[in-house]
């Protein structure tokens, strides 16, 4: 059975890190108020003059270095993201010129908040498994901070920048134990659009100066209903990621899940009933990087060589809309 693969992984990472020290000069808030409820500690922030397609190049050629494949032969450039460069043209026809793929070669954005990663990897699949492309290249790239309200305590303890990207082929799935990705179930539910959103920058809000001195094109975001929904829902598509494979919560070796708040992690090991010990987790260092957290949350599972060939893995992510998504994965 032909199958897609993950085969090279990367991320980006601005050098500039934002301390909870740091904020506690900025709002009213307290180092142990932010790490009880997020577990964050610290997160980055991208230099002014560096935009979303830097860090996404830059996570796209470490992702095709590794996996030795040369970014001409990259067939599609996907990139997840809510703040790319500009409304439009796509941040990855700007990635597809920086990173020196194939003039003419496919590139587009999906908007899907912080499931826009594994929504990419999901659309990437489809294309390998019908042979439409040979490389798919998928990006989840952020840059939160230009988007952030500096003022409120509620959201900008939360978010940082970066990219994570993965390289995908398509091959024989090695038969009766088949390795690569095993499945993904991709949700949303457009009833819940008001609870996470950036109301000013589009065609219904403008960004007037009349529109922005309301200051709601910074994220707007109803917390507590959120967290509650990214718990349920996660841990149901996760779920539903292992119903479908015939898989049990002990075959997992590694859960990927969306980076937002550690206590949303807990809350979906306690409902899929696999420990905590078996989710990879790097929010402390990063906050909540909408769509690049699972692939670089990835990348750095990979590096510290906490992976190995066989593992079961499981992603699950949630973000604005709501969309979430589930994938499984045997490395
Ligand atoms: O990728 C998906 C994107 N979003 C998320 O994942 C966010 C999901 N939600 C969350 O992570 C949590 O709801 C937050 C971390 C945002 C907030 O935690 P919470 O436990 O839900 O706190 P809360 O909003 O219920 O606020 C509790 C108290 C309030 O004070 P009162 O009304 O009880 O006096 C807030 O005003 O904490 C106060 N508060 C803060 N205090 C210190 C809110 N933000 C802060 C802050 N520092 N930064």
């Amino acid at each position: 059975m032909i199958r897609s693969r993950i085969v090279g992984t990367g991320r980006a990472v601005p050098t500039k890190v934002l301390t909870n020290a740091d904020l506690m000069r900025m709002v009213d808030t307290s180092d142990a108020w932010i790490v009880e409820r997020t577990g964050i500690r610290e997160r980055h922030i991208l230099e002014p003059s560096l935009a979303a397609s830097d860090l996404a190049t830059e996570a796209g050629r470490k992702a095709c270095d590794k996996a030795g494949i040369a970014p001409a032969l990259v067939d599609c450039i996907i990139v997840g993201t809510v703040t790319g460069d500009c409304p439009f043209p796509s941040t990855a026809t700007f990635v597809q010129k920086k990173l020196g793929a194939r003039p003419g070669s496919c590139a587009f954005d999906l908007s899907a908040a912080c499931a826009g990663f594994l929504y990419g990897m999901s659309i990437a699949d489809a294309f390998l498994r019908v042979g439409q492309f040979k490389h798919v290249l998928v990006i989840g790239v952020e840059v939160l901070s230009r988007i952030t309200d500096w003022t409120d305590r509620g959201t900008c303890i939360l978010f940082g920048d970066g990219a994570g990207a993965v390289l995908m082929t398509a091959g024989d799935d090695g038969g009766a134990s088949p390795r690569g990705l095993l499945s993904t179930h991709l949700f949303a539910d457009g009833g819940l659009t008001d609870i996470l959103l950036q109301p000013i920058g589009g065609s219904r809000e403008p960004a007037t100066p009349e529109n922005l001195a309301t200051k709601r094109h910074f994220i707007q975001m109803n917390g507590r209903e959120v967290y509650k929904h990214a718990v349920r829902n996660m841990a149901a598509g996760a779920r539903t990621a292992l119903e479908v494979n015939g898989l049990k919560a002990d075959d997992v070796a590694w859960v990927v899940a969306h980076q937002a708040n550690i206590r949303i992690l807990e809350g979906v090991s306690d409902r899929v009933g696999i420990p905590m010990s078996r989710f990879f987790t790097n929010v402390d260092r990063y906050g909540n990087t909408s769509s690049a957290s699972v692939p670089t949350a990835l990348d750095e599972a990979l590096e510290m060589g906490k992976i190995k060939q066989g593992d079961l893995l499981l992603f699950a992510a949630l973000g604005g809309g709501l969309t979430w998504a589930s994938a499984a994965v045997r490395w």
